[in-house]
C-alpha cells in the first residue's frame, strides 16, 4: 500500500487547531478526515484531506438501504506519553466482518490501520491529556451508488473522522433498564455486525428508558426473552466475588474488543472468568442474594462503566451491593492504564504512532 495522499493545504489549520477546555463526547472534530473510494472493484488511494460536508445525491443507497458499517477507536496521549492506540488490527478484523455480512468490499487490514494511524499522528498536538479524555475515531463506509434498485452497491466510500473527547459517561455508575418488549438483534441477521441500523433500532427503547429514569438498556435474546445479550455499544459483564462473568457470544452480539481485551487482562491479574448464557432471571436472583456483587457496562465508548441497579419497566428494581465496585474499578484503572502508557503492557496491544506535530 503506497503512503498516504496529504493535501498540503489542511496543514496549516491542524496546526492551528485549539483544543476547546470543555470536551464531552463527539462533538468536536478534527479539521481534517481521511478518505478512500472502492470502484471498479478495487479501493483508490488513501487521501488525508480537510473536514468537510459531503455532498450525496438523494438517491445515494446508503440513504435508504442502510449499507453502513462503522468502527470506534481511541489514541491516547495522557501527560504527553504516547500518542497510542489500542489494538487497531482488531478493529480492522472487525470492520471487515461487518462488511462481510453487509455485502461490502473488505478494506485490507494494512489499509485501515495505516488510516488511523495517520489520523492520530497528525492529531498529535490536540488529543486530550486528561485520564480518560482520548481522540475518539469513527471509521465507517457507506454506499455510495445512485439509484434507487434494492441491490448491492458496487461503489463505495471509507471515511476515517476523529473528536478529542472526554469519557462518554459523565455520571459514576448508570442504572439499566432490562427491555422485555423489543428486540435489537435475532438469529440470521446483523447483531454482530457494526452496522448503523443496529443502533437505530436501539433508538426507542432507550428514549423509554429514560422516561422512566434509567440510562440504558440491557437487551435479551429475541426467541425466549430470557437470555442477558449486550447494551448496545457496550458489553455487559457481572462480578461474582473473584469471578466474571459475560454472556457467550452469539450471533446476536457484537463482540467488543474491550469486551475481548477484559477476559484477558482479569485472567492475568488472577480473576476468574466465564463465558456463558446468562438468565436476567437468575442474575436478578444473584443480586438479590448477593452472590452477585457488581456489574458493569464496557465499550471504546464508555471504557468500563459500574451499573447501580437493573430493573423493569414496571418499576421493579434490585440494586448492586456495590454501584462502584472495587473489582470493577480495578479492572477499568488497570486496562485504562495500559491503554494510556501507564501500566505495563504484557499483551503487545498499546501501538505507539509517531506524532507529525
Ligand atoms: C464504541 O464504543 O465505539 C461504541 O460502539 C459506542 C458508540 C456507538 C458511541
Amino acid at each position: 500500500m503506497s503512503e498516504i495522499n496529504v493535501d498540503s493545504s489542511v496543514l496549516e489549520t491542524i496546526q492551528n487547531f485549539k483544543l476547546p477546555n470543555d470536551l464531552t463526547f463527539g462533538k468536536v472534530l478534527s479539521p481534517f478526515m481521511i478518505e478512500c473510494d472502492y470502484a471498479d472493484g478495487k479501493w483508490g488511494e488513501l487521501k488525508l484531506v480537510p473536514y468537510r460536508q459531503l455532498s450525496l445525491d438523494p438517491t445515494c443507497k446508503v440513504l435508504h438501504y442502510a449499507q453502513e458499517i462503522f468502527e470506534g477507536l481511541k489514541a491516547y496521549k495522557v501527560k504527553g506519553e504516547g500518542p497510542f492506540l489500542f489494538r487497531p488490527d482488531e478493529n480492522a478484523k472487525r470492520f471487515n466482518l461487518s462488511a462481510k455480512r453487509m455485502a461490502m468490499p473488505e478494506l485490507p487490514i494494512e489499509t485501515f490501520v495505516k488510516s488511523v494511524e495517520a489520523m492520530t499522528s497528525y492529531s498529535g498536538h490536540f488529543i486530550p491529556q486528561r485520564s480518560g479524555d482520548s481522540l475518539y475515531i469513527r471509521p465507517f463506509m457507506f454506499a455510495t451508488d445512485n439509484n434507487l434498485g434494492i441491490k448491492p452497491s458496487e461503489t463505495f466510500k471509507y471515511l476515517v473522522v476523529a473528536s478529542p473527547s472526554a469519557a462518554y459517561f459523565s455520571t459514576g455508575s448508570v442504572n439499566v433498564l432490562i427491555e422485555q418488549e423489543a428486540v435489537r438483534a435475532c438469529p440470521g441477521g446483523v447483531g454482530a455486525s457494526k452496522t448503523g441500523g443496529n443502533y437505530a433500532a436501539s433508538l426507542l427503547s432507550m428514549i423509554n428508558a429514560k422516561k422512566l429514569g434509567y440510562d440504558q438498556v440491557l437487551w435479551l435474546d429475541a426467541v425466549e426473552k430470557t437470555y442477558i445479550e449486550e447494551m448496545s455499544g457496550m458489553n455487559f459483564f457481572a462480578v461474582y466475588g473473584d469471578k466474571l462473568v459475560t454472556p457467550e457470544l452469539t450471533e446476536t452480539i457484537l463482540e467488543g474488543i474491550t469486551r475481548k481485551s477484559i477476559l484477558d487482562y482479569a485472567e492475568f491479574i488472577g480473576l476468574k472468568v466465564e463465558q456463558q448464557r446468562m438468565s436476567y432471571k437468575e442474575l436478578i436472583a444473584d443480586i438479590k442474594s448477593g452472590s452477585c456483587t457488581e456489574a458493569f457496562a464496557c465499550g471504546t465508548a464508555v471504557i468500563i462503566t459500574p451499573i447501580s441497579s437493573l430493573g423493569f419497566a414496571s418499576g421493579e428494581k434490585v440494586h448492586l451491593k456495590e454501584a462502584t465496585g472495587k473489582v470493577t474499578m480495578k479492572i477499568r484503572e488497570g486496562l485504562l492504564g495500559l491503554q494510556e502508557g501507564r501500566n505495563e503492557d504484557p499483551f503487545n496491544w498499546r501501538i505507539k504512532v509517531e506524532k507529525k506535530f
